[in-house]
């Protein structure tokens, strides 16, 4: 989608890194940005595939290597592939791995790189097989185009990650994610130097992974959509080539219907008859913890996942157990007075240490949601704080290893800013001990999917998975957020040389609700002047319901208008500067003569019919913004009365219609607010 002409992007970015760069001129477009960097005057002149010197290291390496070059070539059009493996030309690259690296990637692996570019050559060197491949995407985004051809501008970068545990959560339950989207989103990852990822795999809509002892569980409770165990052990390899640990979660004893439908002799209480499709199937009872029956199968489960998924950490879940199933059933309230358990919480916590048990016998360390949190658990066990940042800080000083999800759920359509300005060692965790801080190991972005199709996946994670990428890595002085969203939007646009999709998938859906009989230009000007509605207010009006078709322009639409941001810092300029104000009343007339044109076209067909209101709220802004821009040009004051009321139609326009809302009203409200009363 092409934006008008003479909004442009600010310096600030470049200005801000003059205060650890020697001034270059051109920013470099590094994301996550590096711990320690200095840019030197010069550049490499990139004109033949680099005669590359391998010493250490493993074949995980050796694949990087050959992705990097594929990558450069995809990159720069440059058929850099073909002539690999031919005798080398062009600048040496040295590449040192001191070690192989562990065998199973494991929390705390030294992650660190250095990498030093001279018009002589490129040195890169790293501890660990990790480091490397960090080291090749830092190269990869340093490559520039200049007038003589593609160039590394001389740097020298020591990098290492501020925390250990960089992740992202996929609910692969509420929504299915076949492998090959999975894998392009792990290439994403890889780029972003995120290292987990955590696969949410059973839940109340569906058990998504073959179990050879309890092939029922994907029989009853998969609709067939499931992971053979052959394709998690592929993107297990896939991911750990790219440096990326896979995480399984089972979630229980809450939000485990899969199982009861399986198993409904595990249930608390009357089984559900079936996976749950709809926010309004409400009978989601938790396993019974009271069951021995319950163990033995869990153990079952888990011995041969826990087989399956070579990483040390093992997700049980543990959210959301309505304590109502477990508090009106005799029969367990009866266990429960038997065996001195007053509560549904510590009878939550005798399940959970049963499960550690189960998970510790296999080798593993437990992790579960924050609800887990009890003083009895074992100090090796992990909390994933989704609540709040207090679950997190809470954790951190009872001695437990956390990382933080609160603040990151991308299916909530914050901004990007929003979650940069999220930091897991900020807010409440600012105050603890040292030691106390030692414990919070990271963060994790969480993909919820009961809105998100693999068609819309990747438009809800990329690009601000970016901006927490950076939060989690870089120091925690790098918070400009200028900076972060000018980076991030190059981020956006190299992602899809890996294949990512987000902004294919905006096009195609687009171009679906357009048909062929209306011009898409004008559904565009719709598109980028709205944003999909936050947190969970998208239930108000459409509930989840997995057979609904997620085919409408709040699907099709990125979370975070980058139009929005641009336009709204244009009106705050054009108050001061009145040779902005042409660019703003192009906007503003734009917007006033959509409707007019799009109206004839969203009654006929299903896909646009509800866009009919939020087009004409459009007009009304571009109006109100025309006249407002007349009354700043005049100068002259304007009645209080008269000024309230524009006020107040701005908060019409601004209401919800059709699961999204009009995020350019701030255009508007700054001139009307500026304006003079008598
Ligand atoms: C959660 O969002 N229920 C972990």
């Amino acid at each position: 989608m092409s934006i008008l002409g003479g909004i442009k992007k600010l310096g600030i970015a470049a200005l801000l890194f003059c205060a650890v760069l020697p001034c270059s001129g051109q920013q470099l477009e590094l994301m996550p940005w590096p711990a320690h960097i200095v840019r030197q005057q010069g550049s490499l002149a990139l004109d033949g595939t680099p005669r590359i010197e391998l010493t250490g290291g493993d074949e995980r390496v050796h694949r990087a290597l050959k992705r990097f070059i594929l990558q450069l070539s995809v990159q720069t059009g440059v058929p850099f592939d073909r002539s690999f493996g031919k005798p080398p030309q062009g600048p040496l690259f040295v590449i040192q791995c001191s070690g192989p690296g562990l065998k199973v990637q494991a929390l705390g692996e030294d992650e660190s790189y250095h990498l030093s570019v001279r018009q002589s050559g490129i040195k890169l060197t790293a501890p660990s097989p990790l480091g490397i491949m960090y080291g090749l995407q830092t190269l990869l985004q340093l490559v520039q185009a200049s007038p003589s051809g593609w160039v590394i501008p001389d740097v020298e970068i020591d990098d290492a990650p501020r925390l250990p545990w960089r992740g992202l959560m996929i609910d692969v339950c509420r929504h299915f994610v076949p492998l090959p989207v999975l894998e392009r989103n792990i290439d994403g990852m890889a780029a972003v130097k995120l290292n987990v990822l955590h696969l949410h795999l059973s839940d109340d809509q569906g058990f998504r992974i073959q179990s050879r002892k309890y092939p029922r569980l994907t029989e009853y409770a998969s609709d067939g959509l499931y992971y053979t165990q052959t394709q998690i052990r592929q993107l297990i390899a896939y991911a750990g080539d790219r440096g990326i640990r896979v995480v399984p979660e089972f979630d229980l004893p809450g939000h485990a219907v899969s199982w009861l439908v399986t198993y409904p002799q595990l249930s608390s209480g009357p089984a559900p008859a079936g996976l749950i499709r709809s926010e309004h199937d409400t009978l989601r009872p938790p396993l019974d913890p009271t069951n021995p029956q319950t163990y033995k199968i869990i153990n079952q489960v888990f011995g041969e996942m826990e087989e399956l998924f070579p990483d040390a950490y093992f997700h049980i879940g543990g959210d959301e157990v309505d304590p109502k199933y477990w508090n009106h059933d005799p029969k367990i309230q009866a266990w429960m007075r038997a065996h001195n358990i007053s509560n549904a919480h510590d009878l939550q916590t005798y399940f959970t240490l049963r499960v550690q048990k189960i998970v510790a016998q296999h080798g593993k360390h437990m992790e579960g949601w924050d609800e887990i949190l009890d003083g009895k658990l074992p100090k090796d066990s992990l909390i994933q704080s989704w609540r709040g940042s207090d679950s997190l800080a809470n954790s951190a000083r009872l001695g437990y290893k956390t990382v933080l999800s609160a603040g990151y759920y991308l299916d909530l359509m914050h901004s990007a800013a929003d979650h940069y300005a999220v930091d897991p060692l900020g807010g409440p965790s600012a105050s603890l001990t040292p030691a106390e801080q030692a414990n919070i190991i990271g963060g994790e972005a969480c993909e919820w999917t009961e809105y998100a199709t693999p068609e819309i996946l990747d438009n809800r994670l990329w690009p601000r998975l970016g901006a927490i990428a950076e939060r989690l890595w870089s120091p925690a002085t790098v918070t400009d957020v200028d900076s972060m969203y000018s980076r991030l939007a190059v981020l956006n646009r190299n992602l899809q040389w890996l294949g990512l999709q987000q902004q294919i998938s905006t096009r195609t859906m687009l171009g679906r609700i357009a048909g062929d009989d209306m011009p898409i230009s004008l559904l565009v000007t719709l598109a980028q002047a709205v944003e999909p509605v936050k947190d969970y207010n998208r239930e108000t009006t459409q509930v989840y319901n997995a057979e609904q078709p997620l085919n409408r322009l709040v699907d099709a639409i990125p979370p975070e208008s980058s139009l929005a941001r641009e336009v709204n810092a244009l009106a705050k300029r054009a108050l001061l500067d009145p040779s902005a104000r042409p660019d703003l009343r192009e906007w503003f007339t734009r917007w006033s003569k959509n409707d007019a044109q799009i109206e004839p076209y969203l009654p006929n067909s299903i896909l646009r019919v509800r866009l009919i209101p939020l087009s004409q709220q459009l007009a009304a802004l571009g109006n109100l913004g025309l006249a407002a821009l007349d009354d700043i040009q005049t100068g002259h004051p304007i009645a209080p009365e008269k000024k309230q009321k524009e006020l107040d139609m701005l908060k019409s326009i601004a209401a919800p219609q059709a699961e999204m809302f009009i995020v350019v009203t701030p255009s508007v409200r700054c001139l009307i607010e500026a304006q003079p009363v008598p």
